[in-house]
């Protein structure tokens, strides 16, 4: 038996206004996968992810999440955790780390109401799963790039959701912390069995760690096993550019506009 479907998107075709961002999107997540959504700027990766909790509403096609259109989620909501591309923290409000992890519990508490044992037990253990426990009572202005990450990933871990989609995590990380910080999300995808999207513009380090990759230009231009999906003509189609691949074992490690596009670049 194959594992379920928990996320399926059917000519999915989103737009704002009149402007399509996804075209005739077609592909089924399971349960348990951990996927790379990779693509240049604009691509509608972002959009992909608002898709499936239900912020954008296709234009024609189709999308289910755990089985119901994103909108009619309701208390399933609940299921799915979301750490956007730019979060809305304020970093500099005084706020101990634990606190700002308990605010994503806040839906499951009800407004307003007061945090139980089993919502402070929940927060613990997000935070031990990404080994911020020792940084519970750090004020949030006091926290590394790297550890705020971390930190707004309990945040959405407080939920103890199903589904994570991560958007562009790495982003404000340096080059020599991303690494480290993608092996950590392999890790823990592995001790939690959990879905796992992630939003990326790294297709080597991605590719190193997912089991599935889908390759957006508005349109999904390749998707499957990053052995497969990874090769010249996918990239190409999807950066619009040649490129280079550098290979790494099976799949590329590193992709570079080719040097004939560069020299093009330069004298346009
Ligand atoms: N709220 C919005 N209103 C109008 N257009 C939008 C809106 N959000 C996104 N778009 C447009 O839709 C397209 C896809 O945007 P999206 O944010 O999904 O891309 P992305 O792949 O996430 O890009 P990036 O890598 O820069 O984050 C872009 O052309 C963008 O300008
Ligand atoms: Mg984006």
């Amino acid at each position: 038996m194959s594992p379920e479907i928990i996320i399926s998107c059917n000519h999915l075709t989103v737009a704002y206004e009149d402007k399509l961002a996804l075209e005739d999107v077609t592909f089924d997540i399971h349960r348990n996968e951990f996927w790379g959504i990779l693509g240049p700027n604009g691509s509608g990766k972002t959009t992909l992810l608002k898709s499936m909790l239900g912020l954008v509403a296709p234009v024609s096609g189709s999308i289910r999440v755990l089985g119901v259109a994103p909108a009619n989620l309701g208390p399933l909501r609940d299921k799915i955790g979301y750490v956007p591309q730019h979060s809305q923290v304020d970093f500099n409000f005084p706020l101990q780390v634990r606190e700002m992890v308990l605010l994503g519990r806040c839906r499951k508490m009800g407004l307003g109401k007061r945090a139980k044992k089993e919502d402070y037990e929940a927060v613990d253990k997000a935070l031990e799963r990404v080994e911020m426990s020792a940084f519970a009572r750090r004020q949030i202005g006091r926290l590394s790039g790297g550890e705020r990450q971390r930190a707004l990933i309990a945040r959405a871990l407080a939920l103890e959701p199903e589904i994570m989609l991560l958007d562009e995590p790495t982003a404000a990380l340096d080059v020599g912390v991303t690494e480290g910080f993608y092996e950590w999300l392999n890790h823990m995808h592995s001790q939690l069995h959990m879905t796992l999207v992630l939003v990326s513009h790294d297709v080597g380090v991605v590719s190193q760690f997912v089991s599935a990759i889908a390759c957006l230009n508005k349109t999904l231009v390749a998707h499957g096993r990053p052995a497969e999906v990874l090769n010249q003509e996918s990239l190409e189609q999807m950066y619009g550019c040649e490129v280079m691949l550098f290979q790494h074992g099976r799949v590329p490690h590193m992709v570079v506009p080719s040097p004939a596009h560069q020299h093009e670049h330069q004298h346009h």
